[in-house]
């Protein structure tokens, strides 16, 4: 079954949008296998932003990411990967469709509420780098 790792970013757990996240990605049908509320080191967001290094805002990038208790989750389920990041919308808030996380609850492009992996290769390496084996669960009986 595929997997994919799921963040919501400071700005969303510090507006309280933790559960409303989590109840869409639920009601959606698909099943949270790993949670945890954490804070960022920066050597972890280096390593978790590293596509970004070149850009003028990685260093803004790592800074908010690292600024608070993010919420990072291991969702699973059929195509779980491209249905999770088109229900999050486009990555900046001002071009997210309503009815998307980004563009109900997103006003600005590096505060964005949630981060959601672009592909298999992706969803891999990110649930590698925040979870260990061990904090990954497994449904015996799937609906
Ligand atoms: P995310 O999906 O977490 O992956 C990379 C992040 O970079 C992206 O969401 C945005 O929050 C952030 N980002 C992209 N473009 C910019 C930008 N121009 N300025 C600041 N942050 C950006």
């Amino acid at each position: 079954m595929e997997k994919t790792f799921l963040m919501v970013k400071p700005d969303g757990v510090q507006r309280n949008l933790i559960g409303e996240l989590v109840t869409r990605f639920e009601k959606k049908g698909f099943h949270l296998v790993g949670a945890k509320l954490m804070t960022v080191s920066k050597e972890l967001a280096e390593n978790h932003y590293g596509e970004h290094k070149e850009r003028p805002f990685f260093g803004e990038l790592v800074d908010f990411i690292t600024s608070g208790p993010v919420f990072a989750m291991v969702w699973e389920g059929d195509n779980v990967i491209s249905t999770a990041r088109t229900m999050m919308g486009a990555t900046n808030p001002k071009d997210a469709n309503p009815g998307t996380i980004r563009g109900d609850y997103g006003v600005q492009v590096s505060m964005n509420v949630i981060h959601g992996s672009d592909s298999p290769t992706s969803a891999e390496r990110e649930i590698s780098l925040f979870f260990n084996e061990n904090e990954l669960n497994e449904y015996t009986k799937t609906i």
